[in-house]
């Protein structure tokens, strides 16, 4: 048969693809990054210890709200209603949700739609399935509730921002602590990524005629576009302060390190 530019038919090739480029090397890096940051984050939520510093109340981002009653009852200011189990990390309230929020993020699905479900690894290279859906049946039209887990996010980084707050702490009334900058640092972060989320942007500026008559969710919108376009940056850079800031305060809490503090 000739191949015509319009025919429909492919050009038959006797190799996957003819990318000569180190095309895998980007989802790679993306799956071994993702996979160690779940391997830690696992670790850590079930391992049910050094979450909590009291002398300067630092609380890891990965037990906030602590709601077990397992949880020391000076880290847990939502109350201990959940029972202490082994198999129930302490935050088990707030994780499926900000667990939910990331799987359904629009960035996170191209990382891993691509890095680990090779649909497709690439540009150029055949999809890893033999037919192909998209997001219009379970599991994955799942995907679209992703604006009502934005929600629940929002009110998680505010208690990660209270929490943030109330560690300006020391035995001697305020204090200020490296711990304070990570702390705040992350939570800064953690605004960014949130306010950059495109079901946010969408909040901030949809369903409006006139951005001239609604100066305020123009302004929000802007800001929020500004981040949006910054989405993976702040989704891997968010990945990276968690981890971060909930290593340094098993690392105190631990007896580790000592917090260097700049005002006892
Ligand atoms: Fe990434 Fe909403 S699109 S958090």
């Amino acid at each position: 048969m000739t191949i015509t530019e319009d025919s429909g038919a492919r050009a038959a090739i006797n190799k996957k693809h003819l990318r000569t480029d180190r095309w895998w090397l980007g989802p790679a890096i993306t799956v071994i990054g993702l996979f160690a940051w779940v391997a830690y984050a696992t670790f850590r939520v079930f391992y049910q210890g050094n979450y909590w510093v009291g002398d300067y109340h630092y609380l890891t981002p990965f037990y906030s709200p602590c709601v077990s009653q397992g949880c020391l009852p000076e880290a847990s200011l939502f109350g201990r209603i959940l029972p202490d189990h082994p198999l129930l990390p302490y935050a088990a309230l707030s994780l499926p949700l900000l667990l939910m929020f990331r799987m359904t993020c629009y960035y996170y699905r191209k990382a891993y739609y691509r890095s680990v479900w090779m649909a497709p690894a690439a540009c150029g290279v055949p999809d890893g399935h033999a037919s192909y859906t998209g997001e219009t049946r379970f599991p994955l039209i799942w995907q679209n509730s992703h604006r009502y887990f934005f929600y629940a996010a929002l009110a998680i980084t505010l208690i990660n921002t209270w929490d943030a707050i109330i560690a300006f702490q020391s035995p001697a009334g305020f204090g200020f602590g490296l711990g304070n900058i990570i702390l705040v640092g992350n939570v800064i972060l953690l605004w960014c990524y949130t306010f950059g989320c495109h079901s946010c942007r969408h909040v901030m500026g949809g369903r409006i005629r006139h951005f001239s008559q609604n100066p305020i969710r123009y302004k929000l919108w802007t800001i929020s576009s500004y981040l949006n376009v910054r989405h993976m940056q702040f989704a891997w850079i968010t990945l990276g302060s968690l981890a971060l800031t909930d290593f340094y305060i098993m690392s105190v809490s631990a007896g580790w390190i000592t917090d260097l503090r700049f005002i006892n």
